[in-house]
């Protein structure tokens, strides 16, 4: 299995291009199962759970053209798919494959999905998903692990108020409704500029949606009118930008993000600039401008457009080098600490109370084997190790081949430190 080793490294300089982003690229590849033509999606991440889900797909007897050149895109022609199948042997590894759900019951009328399972972070149930398609007229048994629908008159427009915001939940009930007989208003709908993207290319596509970046939705069904899908490219992946930001300010490197999108990162550049830095934004790019003395913080995660859960990790490495305490609290899943215990190993004051992480900084973090639990832990992992004396080598880093794009890459071209080696 691969590695990464990381040496401490003076400060960063250069520009790094940020990818498509994976959260966003998800739901979009499970839209083409709507779609009458082929669809061309450019932009895409060079990173494995898109691989994962074209693979799905291809299963199901889509056909799936790539190129994974500097610019990758994808064609995918779903006028073949013949399966309504996602088997466990993919949906175990990605459990963003429950993205197909809503699009392979608004077409077929049937499909068949193995239970996602919880992951490293937490339990991550999919009871919202059911719930809704259930009140859009699906009948859902659990068996054996899979999940049953069948859809025998078709879904049909209603209203959902989702119990709590959910993003692949509010993505899988907008494709159902794309499909469906009738008007679908979704409360309560998460507005992700991920989900976001999805509703734009829908509306574009001849579903009217009304509300889109609003918390309710309103969704004009097609009634099984199957969409026609102009080429389009993925958003910038905004956690991706975010990470990065956060290797300068820990680095206290002046760094240059380019194909970034400061207008999805309102709340980390907030926080960032509450802990000293200061930021040039153009269209397209962001450049850090860090502070030398780091000031300590406070963050919740919430549902966007606050603070997302998917920067805390990253946050807490940079915290251990603020000065004074930090308080971290993370509300959205139950078990999203495990980078704290390898943090601490490297000499992280750190200490938990059931969900809140206080952390007592500046700590000399030193290096040593460490070992990735999960996609964000592995990259809080990789930034504690540029600051770390002597070399940190981040263990089971299939975890962040998942998310990242070339993250060593794009650190040794700004002058990191970090090389990937095999065990
Ligand atoms: C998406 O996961 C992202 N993944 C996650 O990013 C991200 O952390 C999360 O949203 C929150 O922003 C993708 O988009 C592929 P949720 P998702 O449904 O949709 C509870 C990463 O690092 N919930 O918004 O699975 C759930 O347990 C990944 O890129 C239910 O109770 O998250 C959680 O507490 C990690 N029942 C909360 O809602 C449901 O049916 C938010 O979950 C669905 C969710």
């Amino acid at each position: 299995m691969d590695y990464l080793q990381i040496k401490k490294t003076n400060p960063l300089h250069g520009e790094i291009k940020i990818s498509g982003a994976k959260n966003a690229a998800l739901p979009l590849i499970a839209m083409t199962i709507l779609a009458k033509n082929r669809v061309t999606i450019k932009n895409l991440p060079h990173v494995a759970d898109i691989k994962t889900l074209l693979k799905l797909l291809s299963n199901l007897g889509a056909g799936c053209v790539s190129e994974w050149g500097e610019e990758a895109s994808t064609t995918i022609d779903t006028r073949t798919l013949t399966q309504t199948k996602a088997t466990y042997d993919i949906v175990r590894t990605m459990r963003a494959s429950i993205l197909v759900l809503g699009p392979i019951l608004a077409r077929f009328g049937h499909c068949e999905v193995s239970l996602p399972g919880g992951c490293a972070i937490g339990q991550r149930p999919v009871d919202l998903h059911l719930k809704a398609l259930e009140q859009m007229g699906a009948v859902i048994n659990i068996e054996a692990g899979y999940i049953h629908a069948i859809a025998p008159e078709g879904l049909h427009g209603c209203n959902i108020i989702f119990d709590k915001i959910t993003v692949t939940g509010t993505a899988n009930i907008v494709m159902a409704a794309a499909l469906a007989k009738g008007v679908t208003t979704i409360t309560n709908a998460a507005r992700e500029p991920e989900v976001v993207q999805l509703c734009e290319i829908l509306n574009a596509s001849g579903v009217k949606i009304e509300g889109i970046a609003t918390a309710i939705l309103t969704i004009h069904g097609t009634n099984g009118a199957l969409l026609e899908i102009e080429p389009f490219s993925v958003i910038p992946d905004r956690i991706e930008a975010g990470t990065y930001l956060c290797a300068g300010a820990i680095t206290r490197s002046e760094l240059t993000l380019k194909n970034a999108n400061a207008k999805h990162l309102g709340a980390v550049l907030s926080k960032l600039e509450e802990m000293g830095s200061k930021f040039t934004i153009t269209e397209n790019s962001i450049t850090i401008h860090p502070s030398e003395v780091i000031k300590h913080v406070k963050i919740v995660t919430q549902e966007y457009p606050a603070f997302p859960t998917d920067m805390q990790a990253q946050f807490l490495a940079l915290a251990t080098q603020a000065d004074g305490t930090s308080i971290i609290e993370e509300r959205l899943f139950e078990n999203r600490f495990m980078h704290v215990s390898e943090l601490q190993r490297m000499g992280a004051d750190i200490s938990l109370n059931g969900n809140i992480a206080t952390v007592n900084g500046k700590s000399k973090l030193s290096g040593t084997d460490v070992m990735a639990t999960d996609l964000r832990a592995s990259s809080a992992l990789v930034l504690a190790g540029l600051v770390a004396d002597g070399v940190t080598s981040v263990h089971r880093i299939y975890h962040l081949d998942r998310g990242y794009d070339s993250l060593e890459k794009k650190l040794q071209a700004v002058g990191a430190d970090i090389q990937r080696l095999r065990e």
